[in-house]
């Protein structure tokens, strides 16, 4: 059987027949935030079933392609949706594209999600630059055999989040005219919401957002010795804050209204990272 290294290197190999050149940065769209792919320009896309040993999402929502293209003055790849740990995948077959990525010689990578507020400062359609992360799925993806040609067994998540990014972000925001939140995103395994119970414990361990993905791909990008780059869309305020029932709607409806502020905050990113 191949082993990860020979898989990453295939994979690589196929991505690289149809597009050999350098690739500045990856995005990592989540739920509803697909659009942004539509302004690629010289777009090249791949289904991730004919990419060798990549797995697809079943989510609503959610596309299942990369794609090259150019976009604010670089070359971007993104996934166009992702695999999340609730589907039933491993974290480790989650991370799989990322260990791609770096195969393809990126070393930057923005990831995008939706999530609830925990912060009672915050406001449902506020973006929050993520500062640093909880991993709470009781998981992670590197568990296993180590391949030191693919990086340490015991990577450093010190700086996960790349300060300078984040300051970058913020400057961008600033310029745009709107104010952004930064907080810490908390990582539950989903599919069920969080009960108010936990989210107030969430609270109490200092997260200032909860979602149900990111923190894997953030793991094993650091891993590689990429720069990590997160925003969360806060979509909703997580349960038990305002005594609202969640749903999936919302979360969708609360993208939609923010596609303008978001949109305009990763391209001027993009611009100048
Ligand atoms: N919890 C977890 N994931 C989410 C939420 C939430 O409240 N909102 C959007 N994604």
């Amino acid at each position: 059987m191949a082993d990860l290294y020979d898989n990453v290197l295939n994979s690589v190999k196929y991505i690289k027949k149809s597009y050999m050149g350098d690739i500045d940065i990856a995005l990592i769209l989540g739920s509803g935030l697909s659009y942004l792919v539509e302004q690629f320009e010289n777009k090249i896309e791949l289904a991730y079933k004919d990419i060798p040993n990549f797995h697809t999402s079943q989510v609503e929502g959610h596309e299942n392609t990369l794609v090259i293209g150019d976009f604010c003055g670089k070359k971007v790849l993104a996934m166009k949706g992702r695999f999340h740990y609730y589907e039933g995948y491993s974290q480790s077959d989650i991370t799989y594209p990322i260990r791609v990525f770096k195969g393809l010689g990126i070393d930057k990578i923005l990831v995008t999600n939706a999530a609830g507020g925990c912060n009672e400062d915050f406001k449902p359609g506020d973006l929050m630059l993520i500062r640093d992360h909880i991993n709470f799925s009781g998981s992670n993806p590197l568990i296993g055999p180590n391949d030191d040609r693919l990086g340490t067994r015991f990577p450093d998540m010190t700086k996960a989040y790349d300060p300078q990014g984040l300051e970058l972000m913020k400057k961008c925001a600033g310029e745009l005219g709107f104010d952004v939140q930064e907080g810490v995103y908390m990582f539950f395994s989903g599919p069920s919401y969080e009960t108010p119970a936990e989210v107030r414990l969430a609270g109490i361990l200092g997260a200032d957002a909860v979602g149900m993905s990111t923190v894997p791909e953030v793991i094993v990008a650091r891993y590689c010795g990429m720069k990590v780059f997160g925003i969360s869309c806060i979509t909703n305020m997580a349960a038990g804050i305002t005594g609202e029932n969640l749903n999936h709607e919302e979360v969708i409806d609360t993208t939609d209204r923010v596609k303008s502020k978001f949109s305009s905050l990763v391209k001027l990113f993009i611009e100048k990272v």
